[in-house]
């Protein structure tokens, strides 16, 4: 009765979140340090604000007048935003950008219209799961480059360069990177817009931790390096912590002819859906203007969260780490490589059994073993309990104990 897709798609929990169900279960309370959910972790967009530009917006929008990019008022909130941060104009044009329902459905379409069956995305190893799924039910396949973690993550370019096929049809680059914290210096985007030239690709240049850098300002951009055809993605989800409002672009640049043929196909991908709220949409403007300082405040925040988290690891020689340069998230590298470690499986089972306390291990991001990922973005008072706990159980020495072999991947 159902597809083939659909028969990958039974969403079977793994034994981590198995045993954080059973602890629940027990009444025995866990401390997510990995949900990429800030709401939960107390960064929330003031309600007073919300309700008041939701108000001022829905009276707007008594009539229904959809346009199939987005409302040009929103779209011209976009380009805004990018103009007061620097970005040239031609690269950010109000008429080429696209408002869509949250970066995730902007994959969707860029694979849609990049791919047929078959076709492949080359995208980051280590990453996010999301893409894996996203390929799925675009009907392409995932192929991966490396991000080297001996270079701090940098994106390993002649392996990337090496693994492009005829089928390829478009390079993601995520930056700032989720889970390494990686960010593209200039060079790397250039370099990456160079081999996107010298194939004729595509570059989706996955954006929505830009607010978010604890190094150098400001991020360097693919719009406008040289690719042939470029995909901004970003979105209100992480930028004001308002995931909720599913309120997320794309701002197509590169050649002219490219980008006006990239329009037309996507004009027709989302008028098929009509898909983000009116309301949400008329809001947007005020949303950037009134949300400013909001922004202001979370990136501060989260430079503090990550000061203390970059404190507390330190006092232990059990995990060590690369510092992130951007984003919510640091991959955590345990001392057990030399084959007496438990296992990453093992680290993070007993870290929720004994502990209480989530994370995960680095295979559900496709990461080399041994090693664990967190997310920063946390109140100060639950980093500062929870990191010395995780420290001392992964300082236990146990020599001997049996590794786990990584199950497959996935959440
Ligand atoms: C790297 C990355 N891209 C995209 C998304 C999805 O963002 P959105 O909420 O805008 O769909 C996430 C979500 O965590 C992410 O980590």
């Amino acid at each position: 009765m159902f597809s083939d897709i659909a028969t990958q798609l039974h969403g079977e929990s793994n034994a981590l979140y198995r045993l954080r169900d059973q602890l629940q279960a027990q009444g025995r309370g866990v401390r997510d340090l990995v949900s990429g959910n800030v709401n939960e972790s107390g960064y929330v967009f003031p309600q007073n604000l919300v309700e008041e530009i939701l108000g001022r917006a829905s009276r707007d929008c008594r009539v229904y007048r959809p346009d199939s990019f987005g409302q040009r008022r929103a779209r011209e909130a976009v380009a805004d935003f990018y103009r007061r941060v620097g970005c040239a104009g031609k690269d950010f044009d109000p008429a080429n950008i696209l408002i869509t329902p949250g970066s995730s459905l902007a994959y969707w379409y860029c694979f849609k219209l990049l791919g047929n069956a078959g076709d492949e995305i080359l995208c980051p190893r280590p990453s996010y799961p999301l893409f894996d799924y996203i390929a799925m039910l675009a009907g392409v396949k995932l192929a991966t480059y490396r991000m080297s973690e001996s270079d701090g993550w940098a994106i390993d370019l002649d392996y990337l360069e090496a693994v492009i096929t005829t089928r390829t049809r478009a390079i993601v680059l995520i930056s700032p990177h989720n889970p390494t914290g990686h960010v593209s210096g200039e060079e790397e985007v250039a370099a990456l817009a160079d081999i996107a030239r010298r194939h004729d690709l595509p570059i989706i240049s996955d954006e929505v931790f830009s607010e978010f850098l604890l190094g150098r300002e400001p991020l360097p951009r693919p719009a406008g390096a040289g690719a042939p055809l470029v995909f901004t993605l970003n979105g209100f989800s992480k930028m004001l912590a308002l995931p909720g409002l599913k309120f997320g672009w794309m701002a197509v640049s590169g050649d002219g002819e490219k980008v006006r043929e990239a329009m037309r196909a996507l004009e027709l991908i989302s008028d098929t859906f009509l898909p983000v709220n009116e309301v949400v949409q008329a809001a947007a403007p005020e949303f950037f203007q009134l949300g400013n300082a909001v922004r202001f405040e979370f990136a501060m925040r989260i430079r503090e969260a990550w000061r203390l988290t970059e404190r507390l690891l330190a006092e232990s020689a059990a995990v060590a780490c690369i510092k992130p340069q951007g984003g919510f998230y640091v991959a955590l590298k345990l001392d057990g490589a030399d084959g007496e470690g438990w296992g990453e499986e093992e680290a993070a089972q007993r870290l929720l059994r004994e502990n209480g306390i989530l994370v995960h291990p680095g295979y559900f991001y496709d990461m080399d073993p041994e090693h664990l990922v967190m997310c920063f973005v946390q109140d100060p008072k639950v980093l500062g309990a929870a990191i010395p706990e995780m420290v001392k159980t992964l300082s236990r020495d146990e020599p001997g104990t049996p590794r786990t072999a990584p199950p497959r991947k996935g959440l």
